[in-house]
């Protein structure tokens, strides 16, 4: 198993145009990250979830789930997964998850709900660039999740609940990377040490 967990600080909670991804707290992002977490050419990777912690207006906090192994209908391209988000974020939602699509799901959840949920299935590692070299330990990881920021990074009132759940910081180069190029070097170094 491994997991990505992507903070939206401003992804919508009601359903957006699909014709304007950025203006819709950049779900742009948010889509590049889910495709780079899931998708190998031409198949889906086994055993991945991510999961998005939308900030934005006008419910938040809403919290979306996405299991490879159950995840029917999604391709690769943006306009397709953004169309996921905005089905999923149109639900009736509570704290329980309710499947939106065969593997994907919803719920209300805040930050500090949704990482106690997590650290009983996952390691949970931060990326950060000032972190520790992703190779020096990545042969040591089980089931590890990342946290990343969208393209405003990780605020303050979140990082200070998140550092209270990491087993490290991992940077994965000496540059301020996209969240999505950060996923794909992620999955490569996993893959690279057999990490599955
Ligand atoms: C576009 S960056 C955020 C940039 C934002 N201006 C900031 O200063 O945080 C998006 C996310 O990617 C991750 N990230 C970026 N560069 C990284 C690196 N070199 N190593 C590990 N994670 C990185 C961080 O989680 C960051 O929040």
């Amino acid at each position: 198993m491994r997991g990505f967990l992507i903070i939206g600080n401003e992804a919508f909670t009601e359903p957006f145009n699909l014709s304007d991804l950025p203006g819709a707290g950049r779900i742009d992002v948010l889509c590049r990250c889910i495709s780079q977490a899931l998708f190998l050419s031409h198949s889906i990777r086994k055993g991945v979830e991510v999961y998005l912690l939308l900030l934005g207006e006008p419910d938040p906090p809403k919290v979306m789930r996405i299991k490879s192994d159950e995840l029917r209908r999604m391709s690769p391209d943006e306009r397709n997964v953004a169309g996921h988000i905005r089905k999923a974020v149109g639900f009736k939602i509570s704290k329980d998850w309710v499947e939106t699509n065969s593997g994907i799901f919803v719920a209300r959840k805040n930050l500090n709900e949704l990482l106690i949920e997590l650290s009983k299935n996952y390691e949970i590692y931060y990326m950060r660039e000032d972190g520790k070299d992703i190779r020096d330990v990545v042969t040591t990881m089980k089931n590890p999740l990342f946290i990343l920021g969208d393209h405003l990074g990780v605020k303050k009132r979140e990082e200070d609940l998140i550092l209270g759940f990491i087993k490290s910081t991992i940077s994965v180069s000496k540059f301020s990377l996209m969240a999505e190029q950060c996923i794909a070097i992620a999955n490569y170094e996993l893959d690279r040490a057999e990490i599955f």
